[in-house]
């Protein structure tokens, strides 16, 4: 089970932190389980991994050998829920230079998270060359980024394969009924996946969202999901010794004492992608109505040479979250001749020179007064990333009832859309033109 730690914020808390957030934990906990809170129509995540679809799931093994026989590329084409928990797993499971190092499963890219010809022309040449297949992944079908990168591979992808051979390399994973992918999807024959209606974007990695580009890289996700099963399990356990319970408390009573600022860290690089995920699953869910504690996050120790100085010193305005993996998966020992400037460090492993890193950064911040949490997994594996993709869904789930607010919608997404579709004359926004048109924005 992941070990929850608050000794080293409890100075900066009040002594009712979680005494006296019970009653609201126990209202939020039920609110979750039954799908009776606001946004309760997207909670189906919360017992998603206790009840997975079997059928899919061979299904989703069977397109991933498929991917992986006919192609030395997979391009993912997706945007914020539907591609950062895909890539987050991805990195912090095999490597960030997975790219590199992949040798039985194809290369993964990412696509369709940006609207830079650059980036997407650099791609679409590399792959040019190569045996290639897409997945497309998107709740709405509708979502402009991935759109148009879709629109760019599948035109590649017909030119070099023809039309039937393309539709063989297509995987559309996007709403079992709705929207225009999915219409086109069936209409072209393609194989599709289903990201069930009542789990939403930033909760659906271990849908067939994040699921099929992790088979298809070879990542084990029969034991991701059994460790969200775990986690599920653990968490649904109401009780002021839940985890959950106490990071969503914690961190709700640093944020009444003017903590506005989480920084999520972790000493693997691996961990990086992670921290992306987990910035949109927490600044999407909170913040709204005016308020929500910012995500950041830092990779250490690097970020320690680059950000060290503002944590340490600069507004006291921040906590930390440090994710914590107890065992490396590697030896590393240090061989140092006698009398070199590192002897000091002779003899030990770098993964106990790293530990220690990460004591002393947490004894001087603390000192410097930013409130720590510490979170530990066994390892990095499939099992432990599963339970802490569930441990962090769920918390969240529980800090957005807390604060008062739906942690499930995103309304604040759509302004920019808004805004983006009048200046590019999409019917049905003529009255947005005209009002930019008039404040002289045209
Ligand atoms: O969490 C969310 O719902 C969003 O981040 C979406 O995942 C994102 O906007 C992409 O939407 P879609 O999957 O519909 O293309």
């Amino acid at each position: 089970m992941l070990r929850f730690d608050v000794t080293h914020a409890l100075p900066f808390l009040p002594q009712d932190w979680l005494t006296g957030r019970l009653d609201a934990l126990g209202r939020a906990q039920d609110q979750l389980l039954k799908g009776s809170g606001a946004g309760g129509e997207f909670t189906g995540w919360v017992g998603l991994p206790a009840a997975v679809d079997q059928a899919q799931q061979a299904a989703l093994e069977r397109a991933a050998r498929t991917i992986r026989d006919q192609s030395r590329v997979l391009v993912v084409i997706g945007i914020g829920g539907s591609y950062l928990g895909a890539r987050a797993m991805l990195e912090l499971l095999t490597s960030p230079n997975y790219n590199l190092l992949c040798r039985d499963t194809p290369q993964v890219f990412f696509a369709g998270n940006t609207l830079s010809p650059d980036a997407v022309t650099e791609l679409l040449d590399y792959v040019a060359e190569k045996d290639f297949s897409v997945n497309v992944v998107s709740k709405s079908g509708g979502t402009t980024e991935p759109a148009a990168a879709f629109l760019l591979f599948r035109q590649l992808l017909e030119k070099k394969y023809g039309r039937e051979g393309a539709r063989q390399r297509i995987f559309v994973t996007t709403d079992p009924r709705a929207g225009s992918l999915r219409a086109w999807a069936e209409e072209a024959g393609c194989a599709t996946f289903a990201i069930p209606p009542d789990i939403g974007g930033r909760y659906s990695v271990l849908t067939p969202a994040g699921l099929l580009p992790l088979a298809a890289a070879g990542v084990d996700v029969a034991e991701m999901l059994s460790g969200a099963a775990q986690a599920q399990k653990n968490l649904s356990r109401p009780g002021p010794d839940n985890p959950a319970w106490q990071y969503a408390a914690a961190r709700q009573a640093l944020y009444a004492g003017g903590k506005g600022i989480e920084l999520l860290g972790c000493y693997e690089p691996h961990f990086r992608f992670f921290g992306e995920w987990w910035k949109q699953l927490f600044g999407e869910s909170e913040g709204k109505q005016g308020q929500g504690i910012f995500p950041a996050c830092v990779e250490l120790t690097a970020d320690l040479h680059s950000m060290g100085q503002y944590i340490q010193e600069g507004s006291r305005n921040l906590f930390e979250t440090v994710v914590r993996f107890a065992r490396s998966r590697t030896a590393c020992p240090l061989t140092v001749q006698a009398g070199d400037e590192l002897a000091f460090l002779r003899g030990q492993d770098l993964h106990h020179v790293n530990e220690q890193a990460r004591r002393g950064t947490l004894l001087a911040h603390v000192a410097g007064g930013v409130p720590n949490l510490l979170l530990t997994a066994g390892e990095r594996s499939a099992y432990w990333a599963g339970q802490l993709v569930y441990f962090f869904q769920f918390a969240c789930g529980l800090s957005g009832y807390l604060s008062g607010v739906n942690p499930f919608d995103q309304p604040g997404v759509e302004a920019y859309k808004a805004n983006m579709f009048a200046l590019l004359g999409k019917p049905g926004h003529e009255a947005r033109r005209q009002s930019l048109a008039e404040a002289g924005l045209v």
